[in-house]
């Protein structure tokens, strides 16, 4: 039997998601001569998702998939923990450019300084600061659970940026 690839990945898209960006350490940059470990932009990578999850509340976990083809996977798999920032309505360009091949440098991007250390996107809905609790293989992805350390919420910064059927959009007022 063959299996309609496309048509399921369509199928996919009518769950509607918001979407988050991950960020981590990056090792190259790390050992750059003169790179900062702080809130040092070239020191930390981002990926654009759609997969982040609630999944316990006590211990606090959340998970999140990510391709295993992609160039960014050996970064977070062996980061030992990463920052989830949930994208506000103004941020679809910098979700569009994380999303890219080859932009993976939070260069440029308003950040904000975390406890644990890699950075989460300034005006972000809400922001998780997590360990990395288990990594594992689940097909072309692996999923990355992750525990909650620290998180915070921002009432001010807007409505979400949303994601259906392939493309950006935002919640109907209703
Ligand atoms: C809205 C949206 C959601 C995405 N969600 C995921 C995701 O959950 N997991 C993932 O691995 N890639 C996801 N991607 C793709 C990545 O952002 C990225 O483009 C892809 O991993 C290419 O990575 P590479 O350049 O590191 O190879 C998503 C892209 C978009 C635009």
């Amino acid at each position: 039997m063959t299996f309609d690839i496309r048509g399921f990945r369509s199928a996919l898209g009518c769950f509607p998601t918001g979407i988050a960006v991950m960020t981590a350490a990056s090792p190259a940059a790390d050992a750059a001569p003169g790179s900062s470990a702080g809130l040092g932009e070239a020191s930390h990578i981002g990926i654009t998702v759609n997969s982040f999850t609630s999944v316990s509340l006590d211990p606090p976990l959340v998970l999140w998939c990510i391709d295993r083809r992609s160039r960014r996977y050996p970064f977070f798999a062996n980061a030992p923990g990463f920052t989830i920032s949930i994208l506000a309505a103004g941020h679809r360009a910098v979700s569009a450019r994380l999303a890219g091949p080859g932009e993976h440098s939070l260069d440029g991007i308003a950040l904000m300084a975390t406890e644990l250390g890699p950075p989460a996107l300034a005006d972000a809905l809400a922001i998780f600061e997590c360990t990395r609790e288990s990594v594992q293989d689940a097909g072309d992805h692996a999923i990355l659970l992750g525990r909650v350390q620290r998180f915070a919420q921002h009432d001010g910064a807007g409505a979400p940026l949303v994601y259906f059927q392939g493309k950006y959009g935002a919640l109907a007022q209703s």
